[in-house]
């Protein structure tokens, strides 16, 4: 399998192209839209066509590419069932699973960061969006999110993975890569934790800045940024 990781300096978000063979289709989980050429680019290198673009969850921080990946490459776009994104052309729940060549994605509802969060799991790999980072989880004070169902979608669905599972996020802010299902579990502050009331405590006093044009940029994502010029 090729994995290649593509980092956005400006917002802290990896993006993540996915193939199985050379010649056969791709896919992407959280592509920027500012690093669309550099995605073309990979895809290109990799000799690989785009068949499924996937955001995790209804961006706040940059504005997707899943918009214009569609129409340059006619691929299908993908969100959860409950992202208010009326122009994905697939939306998927818990348990389902998405195919691109002979690629498996299952598809695990996982709530708190945002209503609509989900992860996906390939093989030994998770991308967790921002429900779980590395040494930290997503913000869940705003677009719906909820500390309860956060704990609830970490301890009882992500962190119920085999330990080995490769954790791939979708942001870091301290230069780490990948981490383990294991090592989130032992290492990762958040989760010491031995209640959802103790993890709500944590979340509820973050103190957290607002994301700088967090407005334009939810409205530009609820049309998958598909007329959004970059400045
Ligand atoms: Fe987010």
């Amino acid at each position: 399998m090729q994995l290649r990781q593509i980092f956005d300096a400006k917002s802290c978000t990896y993006t993540y192209i996915i193939a199985n063979r050379v010649g056969g289709e791709a896919l992407i989980i959280d592509p920027v839209f500012e690093k669309l050429d550099h995605f073309v680019r990979v895809l290109r290198e990799l000799d690989v066509k785009l068949a499924l673009a996937i955001d995790t969850h209804l961006h706040a921080d940059h504005v997707t590419g899943l918009g214009k990946l569609s129409k340059l490459y006619n691929c299908a776009t993908v969100m959860g069932e409950r992202a208010a994104v009326e122009a994905v052309s697939l939306k998927v729940k818990e348990g389902e699973t998405l195919k691109v060549d002979n690629l498996r994605v299952e598809v695990i509802y996982t709530p708190g960061h945002t209503e609509d969060s989900c992860s996906f799991r390939l093989n030994d790999c998770v991308f967790t969006g921002d429900t779980l980072l590395i040494r930290g989880t997503g913000r869940t004070d705003f677009q719906a999110g909820c500390p309860y169902q956060q704990y609830d979608s970490i301890f009882n669905k992500l962190l119920k993975l085999p330990g080995h599972t490769l954790v791939y996020p979708g942001h870091d802010y301290k230069g780490d890569t990948v981490s383990t299902i294991a090592e989130e579990q032992a290492f990762n502050p958040r989760l010491q934790v031995s209640c959802s009331t103790d993890y709500a405590n944590i979340m509820n006093n973050l103190n957290l800045a607002t994301p700088k044009m967090m407005d334009i940029v939810i409205s530009q994502n609820r049309k998958m940024g598909v007329d959004y010029e970059a400045r």
